[in-house]
């Protein structure tokens, strides 16, 4: 309660044409599992999702974007409003150079080579612009989970990060179950086993919620000395 919650979730769509993207298998579960349980707790909240097939959650402000630099901009704009970043979103990191604005046509091509650039990494960009506001990432592996999971914490400055192991059987991607590793910038580890979606967004929000009471906790005694 009293806190504004800015989550993003789903894949981002990368235009090759007008008919065409590039995507994830990203189905934006997770990410809508941590806004609602946010909300159930009382925080006001804005959902920023790439297209999935998920029923909008009520009586949360969603914002719905397609592409990389689209989320970007809207989440952007909304950092300064948020107390708690949650990056669930499974942001495309490279884009065709050059989408053709018609469609590409099979008739007299021998192979298409596709032109790709790098995106922007969104949560290293919201997390240098950012003041107060708690930082958490989400780490997507197929190995070397943790230190994987600890140069990502690192590189892109956050509080906490969720590693996932996407390979596991019955985790990750499409899933309503999922099992993760919660990791702090002290390097405190949380195994959490395989458990649904949601119970996995409460175990984040809880942690979130302690490295939010230590910070104040630090404020506070900091003002008294
Ligand atoms: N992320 C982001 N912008 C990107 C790529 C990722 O904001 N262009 C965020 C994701 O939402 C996630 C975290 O960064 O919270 C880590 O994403 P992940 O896909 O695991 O890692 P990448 O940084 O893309 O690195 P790599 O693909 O090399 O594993």
């Amino acid at each position: 309660q009293g806190h504004r919650v800015l989550v993003s979730a789903g894949p981002t769509q990368e235009p090759i044409d007008p008919v065409r993207f590039i995507s994830n298998r990203s189905s934006g579960k997770m990410g809508y599992a941590v806004a609602e349980a946010a909300q159930a707790r009382g925080a006001q909240v804005v959902l920023v999702t790439g297209p999935t097939a998920l029923p909008t959650p009520r009586g949360i402000e969603v914002v719905a974007v397609a592409t990389a630099e689209e989320m970007l901009q809207v989440l952007s704009m909304r950092l300064a409003w948020s107390t708690t970043v949650i990056m669930a979103a499974a942001v495309a990191d490279f884009r065709p150079t050059h989408p053709a604005s018609q469609k590409i046509k099979k008739q007299g091509q021998i192979a298409e080579t596709l032109t790709l650039e790098r995106t922007a990494d969104i949560l290293a960009s919201l997390s240098a612009q950012r003041t107060t506001q708690l930082m958490v990432g989400f780490a997507a592996e197929t190995s070397d989970l943790i230190a994987h999971a600890q140069a990502k914490l690192t590189a892109k400055g956050l509080d906490l990060i969720v590693a996932n192991d996407v390979t596991r059987e019955g985790a990750g991607f499409g899933s309503d179950q999922n099992a993760a590793t919660l990791i702090d910038r002290q390097g405190i580890m949380t195994e959490l086993s395989l458990m649904p979606k949601r119970a996995l967004a409460d175990a984040i929000l809880n942690r979130a919620q302690e490295l939010l009471r230590v910070r104040q906790f630090d404020q506070t005694s900091k003002l008294v000395q």
